[in-house]
């Protein structure tokens, strides 16, 4: 009887520890996108040709647009932009007032940005220590090319094993920074629909990441997927990770100390175009002209260059 007992409440305590199971401590809607995050009116440091505007400029040119269930953020999609131009388009980027270390958030969207030269992001670092606080791409893609890159940045001495528990396919398998360009150690989700026009196509969706000191998982839902959680689905007060099924992306840490490389994390979103990664693989994209080019001489391509967010919710 005694050790029956024992076992009984051994099981109970290695469920409450195993669980996912985690409380939401923000719930970030329409206007308060405003109040959980501040407009970074930055050089583009990926020497995009883009031009980030203050919170100001962008609501004043509707860059950014709240009502009760929407966040919209989106470049410029009316202005020819002359060659002498030292930035570029303009456009918006976006930081959480918060950082998080172990925490599971949920980001329901609608529409992504999609254009020619477009390089859309919604991705985690600590900016002011990069890359020593880590980087988790937890969305990004360049000129409509699909299908999503789920990636880690990391200072040498993190990388991931070959086979992982993820529906995605692993690409580099080491995080370092310094490693063929600063590629990273990325996974290709795989379906059409977690990117660009085909996911806009669709409906959207919802991706989510849960980060804790010994694994970072992401998932992706398409809008229409038989196999969307429920509480992913309504964006309650708790979520428990345990129920989400096989990631789209794993990175275990066999051969990476997280603690060691990750440290608070922003959320950070940003649509940027050209530059290092949209402009050097432009050729090879099907887009028309240089990717400067297209990008200062053909506003109304841009209608469709913006995020539609239904909803941020943050769980720890
Ligand atoms: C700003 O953008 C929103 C969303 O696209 C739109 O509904 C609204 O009419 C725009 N406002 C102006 C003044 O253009
Ligand atoms: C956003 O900025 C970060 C940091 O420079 C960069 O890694 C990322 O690729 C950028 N993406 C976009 C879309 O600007």
């Amino acid at each position: 009887m005694k050790a029956t007992a024992q076992l009984i409440s051994l099981a109970s305590l290695a469920s409450l520890v195993s669980a996912g199971a985690y409380s939401r401590t923000e719930n970030i809607v329409g206007s308060g996108f405003y109040n959980s995050f501040n407009f970074e009116a930055i050089s583009d440091p990926t020497q995009g040709r883009v031009n980030y505007v203050d919170r100001a400029t962008a609501q004043a040119q509707n860059l950014t647009f709240a009502s009760g269930n929407t966040f919209i953020l989106r470049a410029d999609s009316k202005t020819v932009i002359s060659d002498s131009s030292s930035t570029g388009r303009n456009s918006v980027r976006i930081r959480s007032n918060n950082a998080y270390t172990t925490h599971a958030a949920v980001f329901d969207i609608g529409h992504m940005p999609q254009g020619c030269g477009t390089w859309p992001a919604l991705w985690e670092t600590n900016e002011a220590t990069w890359p020593a606080g880590g980087e988790v791409d937890i969305i990004e893609g360049v000129n409509d090319q699909g299908a999503n890159q789920i990636t880690l940045h990391t200072s040498p001495g993190c990388s991931m094993p070959a086979a992982r528990t993820q529906t995605g396919t692993s690409l580099q398998l080491d995080c370092n920074t310094q490693v063929n360009g600063n590629a990273g150690c990325g996974v290709n989700a795989g379906v059409a629909t977690s990117y660009g026009p085909s996911f806009n196509a669709n409906g959207g969706g919802w991706y989510a990441i849960e980060r804790t000191s010994s694994f970072i998982n992401v998932w992706f839902w398409p809008r229409n997927a038989g196999n969307v959680p429920a509480d992913v689905r309504s964006g309650g007060t708790s979520v428990n990770t345990a129920n989400w099924g096989t990631p789209t992306a794993n990175f275990p840490n066999t051969q990476c100390n997280f603690p060691q490389f990750f440290s608070g994390n922003n959320i950070i979103i940003n649509l940027t175009f050209c530059g290092q990664w949209a402009g050097a693989v432009y050729g090879n994209s099907g887009c028309p002209s240089t990717c400067n080019n297209y990008v200062d001489q053909n506003p109304s391509a841009f209608t469709n260059a913006y995020f539609e967010f239904n909803s941020i919710n943050v769980y720890q």
